[in-house]
């Protein structure tokens, strides 16, 4: 019992950060920066706009990038807090560590694969839509059989369905490309990130300069068809109307879909050890990136909804569909480029950063260190897990449907978001002396609003999504009770003094 709630003390950690093995530091605020928007302007943005527009909520798609924009913006805070003060590879799980326990930290760890992992298996398949569009431009398809997922999901009776085809190959390519380029080194990571990170702000540019143009401000009424929220609990309709099987619809609604959209500027705060001066760059590098991309989605939203009736927005590749639908098919091969770009660059990211979050769960002891602790002689990289993470993701991105697996990442990174949140205003308490470079401003609204906003978009998923975090969870503490906490550090720690009294 002890043992599960102890807590990891902060002059550890901080010692930690001191020894051998770690990571190489190169990155400076423009390369965190740019690693925030390399992993934040993807799939979110460039697919789930269509969906939630079409089904969730229409032209307010733009309220819906606003309210979710806020959430993170709240959470943002609170990992810059924590990400200055304490700049270790672990992000959410060293936090949980620092403040709830050690059980929390692993279930937190065990969470943010849903965050990492599964989020890059969601990515590969928007990337996979993308290569699909773009090819098509030049007449080429990929046979039927191989362009998507087995299965797919019906909201409207709650089970999966075949598709009639065998696997989603593009996606499984493009994720042992990235595990490659991953295993060979950060700095060659971090140079092909910048270029496409360029690449896709000239095509989120393109869209907003050249879509303004094609704007029929008609298309912006009705503006709310599915009303301004869309609140449920679990199942029952608290605020809202609902949809196909019960789901719940409108601005709340179309915020907790595109969630997924702003995911990733908080992994910055698993790079904070490979960072020169992570103290003042990773909160710089964070809060930079989330509002620089928050901007850019609202007005993406605001034009693609003024370009096309939100009912007519395609659902696989809607933004570069829009440009074709307006006559202007030479755009839409530019942004199916940048977009596949900005998509790689995702993958990359995210894929970057669940080795560093095992990496640090393996050295607590909760995983075995020498597969998830090795760090490659040569490269500095943690190869064996980042091979581990590829297998991982292609097998999901190559049998399962992007539905399911976008909203499993949303649930399961808000709810890392709710306990980052708890971590600062639970840390204030229990460490108020602690040096901390960077502060949460207007504590404790901050964190408080940060629980409360991610706790609404929690409960505007569909309900389903809950006993899917539910059961990833129950997998995860059998896990922990069989293996972590009897090979944790903590444990041993705890148990030696007996062991010498005897
Ligand atoms: N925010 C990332 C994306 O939209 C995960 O692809």
């Amino acid at each position: 019992m002890k043992q599960i709630f102890a807590k990891k003390p902060l002059h550890i950690l901080l010692e930690e950060m001191k020894g051998e093995n770690r990571l190489r530091r190169i990155l400076g605020p423009v390369g965190l920066t740019s690693l925030g928007v390399g992993a934040i302007i993807g799939t979110g943005i460039f697919v789930l706009t269509g969906v939630a527009a079409a089904d969730k909520a229409g032209p307010a798609i733009i309220l819906s990038f606003t309210a979710a924009g806020i959430a993170c913006i709240f959470a943002a805070l609170c990992y810059s807090e924590f990400a200055s003060m304490v700049p270790v590879a672990g992000s959410a799980y060293t936090y949980a560590y620092a403040t709830l326990g050690e059980l929390f930290a692993w279930i937190i760890g065990w969470d943010l694969i849903l965050e990492y992992a599964v989020a890059s298996a969601t990515v590969a398949h928007g990337w996979s839509h993308y290569f699909q569009d773009l090819i098509g431009i030049f007449h080429f398809n990929i046979p039927a059989a191989m362009s998507r997922s087995p299965f797919d999901f019906d909201p409207a009776t709650g089970l999966l369905h075949s598709t009639g085809t065998i696997i989603d190959l593009p996606a499984i390519i493009i994720t042992i490309i990235i595990t490659t380029v991953l295993v060979k080194g950060i700095r060659e990571s971090v140079g092909l990130n910048t270029t496409m990170v360029g690449i896709k702000l000239t095509a989120v540019f393109l869209v907003i300069i050249l879509g303004a143009f094609y704007i029929t401000p008609a298309n912006w009424k009705p503006f709310a068809p599915y009303g301004y929220t869309g609140i449920s609990f679990f199942g029952r309709t608290l605020w809202g109307q609902t949809g196909a099987g019960g789901a719940p619809q409108g601005v709340l609604a179309g915020a907790a879909m595109i969630f997924f959209a702003y995911i990733g500027f908080d992994s910055l705060s698993t790079h904070a050890e490979e960072a020169k001066n992570p103290q003042r760059d990773v909160p710089i590098g964070i809060i930079t990136s989330l509002l620089l991309c928050t901007v850019l989605y609202i007005a993406v939203s605001a034009i693609i909804t003024g370009m096309v009736p939100y009912n007519k927005i395609n659902i696989d590749a809607p933004i570069s569909n829009a440009f074709k639908q307006v006559g202007l098919e030479w755009a839409q091969l530019i942004i199916s480029f940048g977009a596949l770009a900005g998509i790689t660059s995702v993958l990359l990211v995210m894929m970057l950063s669940q080795p560093r979050i095992f990496l640090a769960m393996a050295r607590d002891g909760l995983l075995p260190e020498s597969v998830f602790g090795a760090v490659h002689p040569k490269f500095r990289t943690p190869w064996k897990s980042t091979i581990l993470t590829g297998i991982f993701v292609a097998t999901l991105a190559g049998f399962l449907p992007l539905r399911i697996l976008a909203e499993l990442v949303n649930i399961g990174t808000l709810f890392a978001f709710v306990v980052v949140c708890s971590a600062v205003l639970i840390m204030r308490k229990i460490h108020p002396e602690a040096v901390r470079p960077f502060r949460a401003p207007l504590f404790p609204y901050v964190p408080i609003l940060g629980i409360i906003t991610c706790m609404i978009l929690m409960f505007s998923l569909p309900e389903e999504n809950w006993l899917r975090l539910l059961i990833w969870l129950v997998i995860g503490l059998a896990i922990y009770f069989f293996y972590g906490r009897k090979h944790s550090i903590m444990h041993k720690l705890m148990n030696k003094p007996k062991e010498n009294s005897v």
